[in-house]
């Protein structure tokens, strides 16, 4: 401006001249002092505005807002700072422990949240609910009517899918083909045997029977999935070479070398055991009528082997033992399903609770020198109440965070699944000899059955929260097998077990 009025041109009467410069001069200061004042009132906003806090890296505008956008504003923050400041922890696990829970559905995980959580502040109220990673597992039965628990938990726990009602062997494999089932090249390595090959301890516990759909996938193979114990293993398929889910217990190498295994189902490994209102059997599933006690066959096995090993029958055998002391622990509380309906209860049963036989089984597999695997069943039948869901999800939430408190963050691999939501388990469980077969569901069919109705039935698919070392690799939708390689992975076996000539090189 004041350069523009040094440059006005001279050739005017000195009296206008004067009065032009002094005008301009007069106008020239006044913008100047108008730019200078905006100037400063710019920069004492900009003072303001930029009083913004970094906590952890983040810039961030300390916007005054109503307290009703504030707490959301507040929530994302926090939220993005701990997104932002994620480790992806890409070392490899040296342990893992899975969570599995069969029979609840992520709507009523909804509705536990929601009796969980804190009505004054928004936050995860679950505990896997804080982990970072999640991932969906496509379902092999997600466009059928029928679901087989085991079929499922065989795809993803031995990453091959059976075909229905088939567990622990590929699809070469048919229905109720005993002689196909003993050809090992259809055999698939389940993550146990992994686990094994490369000297991992191992264990499952479970609320359910041990011999169970999602146990017996760790450990036994099956043309047909309801073969439980021998009360469902007709006399054809034993004399074709089959063998029934229990006994594969101590039959299979697998089974005989698991560190720990607790939980129910003593009907299917003990024949004729008394059924009583504390400890009924369930009629509706196997239940052993063949003389057999797998219980003292296994303790048997262990004094030939002369291993350092215990046997428990109740929580008061569970209390006492020393878990430092042994390497193989079986421990049967109840006939069946692990009735945990209240402490006062459970005392009188004496069966005890599952975050003590996590506890106990963690002290038999942490070792100095040694790797582990642990896998943890909670679940309920797929026609329980909601109520049943909702304690079994609360207890299991509580389970989660001790077990949590008790390991390593950075060297074990956490993974919280939910399989199974809902499933169709009396066409699959009973009837052995039925032959079932799924439908698949016609969607584009408007004169079907109503879908509805059928969706209604369908399995859901499976969630599975990961939390630790290499659980960045669950983190969108898998196929329901991706699980079980991405363990193998972050445990470095199986497919991933690093052969002598490699470690040479890496020497
Ligand atoms: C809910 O959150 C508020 C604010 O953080 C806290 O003061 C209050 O104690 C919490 N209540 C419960 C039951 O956790
Ligand atoms: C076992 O299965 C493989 C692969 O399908 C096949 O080539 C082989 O002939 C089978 N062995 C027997 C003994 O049936
Ligand atoms: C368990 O046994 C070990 C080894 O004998 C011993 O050091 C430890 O104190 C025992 N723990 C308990 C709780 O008795």
């Amino acid at each position: 401006m004041e350069s523009n009025a040094k440059a006005e041109p001279t050739k005017v009467s000195p009296l206008r001249l004067n009065t032009v410069r002094i005008f301009s001069l007069a106008s020239a200061l006044l913008l100047s002092m108008i730019v200078t004042v905006m100037c400063i009132g710019f920069l004492m906003s900009y003072e303001v505005a930029t009083e913004v806090s970094s906590i952890e890296d983040i810039p961030y505008w300390k916007d005054k807002l109503p307290p009703e956008q504030q707490l959301w504003y507040d929530e994302a923050i926090e939220e993005l700072q701990l997104a932002l400041k994620r480790d992806l922890h890409k070392q490899l696990a040296e342990n893992a422990i899975i969570f599995v829970t069969s029979g609840i559905d992520t709507e009523t995980m909804a509705a536990a949240r929601a009796l969980l959580a804190n009505q004054t502040k928004p936050q995860p109220a679950l505990s896997w609910e804080r982990f970072p990673h999640l991932g969906r597992l496509k379902n092999s039965c997600s466009n059928t009517e029928l679901c087989d628990p085991f079929t499922v938990a065989s795809a993803i726990f031995n990453g091959v899918r059976s075909n229905f009602r088939v567990g622990g062997l590929d699809s070469g494999v048919l229905f109720r083909d005993c002689a196909a089932a003993a050809n090992i090249s259809h055999h698939v390595k389940s993550l146990v045997e992994q686990a094994q090959e490369i000297r991992l301890r191992t264990g499952f516990v479970t609320t359910r029977r041990v011999t169970g759909a999602n146990m017996a996938a760790l450990y036994a193979r099956t043309p047909n999935t309801a073969w439980e114990c021998d009360a469902a293993l007709p006399l054809a398929a034993s004399a074709a070479g089959c063998i029934d889910v229990a006994q594969q217990l101590i039959k299979s190498a697998t089974g005989r070398n698991v560190n720990v295994i607790m939980g129910g189902g003593r009907q299917t490994l003990v024949s004729n055991v008394p059924n009583t209102v504390w400890d009924p059997v369930d009629e509706t599933t196997c239940n052993s009528q063949d003389k057999r006690n797998i219980i003292s066959d296994w303790q048997l096995l262990n004094v030939k082997l002369k291993r350092d090993f215990a046997v428990l029958l109740n929580s008061d055998d569970l209390r006492e033992l020393n878990g430092t002391k042994v390497d193989y622990v079986m421990g049967i509380f109840a006939n069946n399903n692990l009735q945990l309906k209240n402490e006062v209860d459970a005392r009188r049963r004496r069966v005890p609770q599952l975050s003590a036989m996590i506890m106990k089984s963690l002290n038999v597999l942490k070792r100095k020198n040694n790797r582990y695997l642990l896998v943890v069943e909670s679940g309920v039948e797929s026609t329980a109440s909601v109520d049943k869901q909702m304690s079994t999800l609360l207890q299991l939430n509580d389970v989660v965070q001790q077990t949590l408190e008790k390991t390593s963050g950075s060297k074990t691999l956490v993974l919280v699944l939910f399989t199974n939501g809902k499933y169709v388990r009396n066409a699959v469980e009973s009837s052995a000899e039925t032959d079932v077969t799924p439908n698949v569901i016609d969607f584009g069919n408007e004169e079907n059955t109503p879908i509805e109705q059928r969706l209604s039935n369908v399995a859901t698919e499976a969630v599975v929260y990961a939390k630790g070392p290499r659980s960045y690799l669950l983190h969108g939708v898998h196929e329901e097998t991706y699980m079980s390689y991405v363990l193998s992975y972050a445990l470095q076996m199986g497919h991933f077990k690093p052969n002598s000539n490699t470690e040479q090189r890496h020497r």
